[in-house]
């Protein structure tokens, strides 16, 4: 077998180094600090802005072939996943690694049950929220003040402390997202009904009106915990990210899945299915598809919204399973109309040349937007349903962090290009910038 490293002449030296390609096509970045022009030298680094093509860490839970549209938590095919298991059996196989049998998963399902209820001053702390607050606003403030309900929370290196907020965050993000909805809606919260499915009881706090017993339609159920299943977890992604960075300087969960919504709640990661959808109602018909896609090429106005993946060079598994999804919920809720447009919106990009040589391709948030926008969710709920979703996957990617021996505190390099040394001048002594370029060239 050929050996299983790089080597590398470094021109300016004449010297030659030899490093290791570990797991069939990875080097390790700190290898390149060995190559010096002197002892003093600091050492080469690599420059990867985004993390284009840098791994952060090392993980077990989640498989993406972007190129072949391949999706795997744990082993398990998303669309095996998505027809046969339940998001609560799901999340347990995303936490745990392993699916549960039958006796784990009811000790699972009550575990997390018996936290749905919150504290009765995190339902005071969302009252202070201004009537029009965005869900999402809520969600990250909320699932931060948490932090000051369970100081225990910070015990991080304790298995059993990591145990109990995981199962407090998973239980209770259901209850917090359905009071922010209420609290918009300007509704009394509902407290939440252990007698129903974790999905039947999110259901039951959003929507439960005057009823004795709230009865979700078990095919609008499934539907929304199938799309809970999709989002549970997707590797390395900007909030999964973001929850890795800021765990690794251990603070607790709650403050760290803060930072992981916050991260989520931007319209290029987990606000694109609300983006989605005003794109769509925008467009307004299928006669005005054509001049869309132009506009979306020539960069005028926003991308096309809920195409594209950074990873995914392939139809993300994800929309076509929600795609299919769309038609079965159609039939209890009645179509959206807007359904024709996205149709229209997909043909046409998929044979356009400027989408096909980009391998753009519809991700997860094209047609979700719509399967709850017919199910009566508010544009400004989709990313919320994303968030409580992807709690399990956030946990399992910071337990997974907190575990790993090879983690420390995440602190990228940077490539300092700015201002050389100067001498500090009197604010009364500094002279007019001459233009307004000039003023501002650096300024936020
Ligand atoms: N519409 C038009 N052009 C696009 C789009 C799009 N949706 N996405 C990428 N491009 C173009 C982009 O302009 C660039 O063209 P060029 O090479 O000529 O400069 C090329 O395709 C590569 O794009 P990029 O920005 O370098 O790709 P990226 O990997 O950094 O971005 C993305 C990935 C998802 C942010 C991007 O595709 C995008 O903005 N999509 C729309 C927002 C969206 O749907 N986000 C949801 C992502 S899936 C849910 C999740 O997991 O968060």
């Amino acid at each position: 077998m050929a050996k299983q490293s790089l080597t590398i002449t470094d021109n300016r030296t004449s010297k030659q180094y030899e490093i290791p390609i570990e797991e069939g096509g990875v080097i390790r970045a700190a290898a390149l600090r060995d190559i010096k022009l002197n002892p003093n030298d600091f050492g080469l680094m690599s420059y990867d802005p985004a993390f284009i093509n840098t791994a952060s860490c090392k993980s077990r839970i989640t498989f993406i072939d972007g190129d072949r549209g391949i999706l795997r938590y744990r082993g398990y095919a998303i669309e095996d996943l998505a027809e046969k298991s339940s998001y609560l059996e799901t999340a347990y196989l995303i936490v745990k690694g392993e699916l549960p049998n039958l006796k784990h998963f009811k000790t699972w399902e009550h575990n997390i049950k018996v936290h749905t209820m919150v504290h009765e001053n995190i339902k005071k702390f969302m009252e202070g929220f201004r009537y029009d607050a965005h869900p999402m606003g809520m969600l990250v403030g909320t699932v931060g003040a948490m932090s000051t309900f369970y100081p225990d929370a910070k015990n991080i290196e304790d298995l059993e402390s990591r145990r109990l907020q995981t199962r407090r965050l998973i239980g209770k993000i259901p209850t917090i997202a359905a009071y922010a909805y209420r609290h918009t809606r300007g509704l009394p919260y509902v407290y939440p009904d252990n007698e129903l499915s974790y999905t039947g009881n999110f259901l039951s706090m959003l929507f439960k009106m005057t009823e004795l017993k709230y009865e979700p339609d078990p095919i609008l159920e499934r539907a929304l915990d199938v799309l809970f299943i999709l989002h549970a977890d997707h590797e390395q992604n900007c909030s999964a990210n973001a929850m890795r960075a800021i765990g690794s300087s251990k603070v607790d969960p709650y403050s760290a899945t803060a930072g992981a919504i916050a991260a989520l709640f931007g319209p290029l990661h987990g606000g694109a299915n609300e983006d989605v959808v005003r794109m769509l109602m925008e467009i307004g018909s299928v006669e005005k598809v054509p001049a869309a896609v132009k506009s979306f090429k020539e960069g005028n106005s926003r991308r096309l919204m809920g195409f594209g993946h950074r990873v995914y060079k392939n139809y993300d598994p994800r929309a076509r399973f929600g795609k299919k999804l769309a038609s079965e919920v159609f039939k209890v809720t009645g179509e959206n109309p807007l359904i024709k447009v996205a149709l229209e919106l997909e043909r046409i990009a998929l044979e356009d040349d400027y989408f096909v040589a980009r391998k753009l391709y519809p991700n997860v948030d094209f047609y979700t937007g719509l399967i709850y926008q017919a199910m009566g969710f508010p544009m400004t709920m989709f990313p919320v349903l994303f968030a409580i979703a992807r709690t399990s996957g956030w946990l399992a990617q910071w337990a997974e962090m907190v575990r790993d021996p090879e983690q420390k505190i995440a602190r990228p390099r940077q490539i300092f290009i700015g201002s050389a040394p100067r001498d500090y001048i009197k604010m009364d002594h500094r002279p007019e910038p001459e233009s307004r370029e000039e003023r501002v060239s650096d300024s936020i």
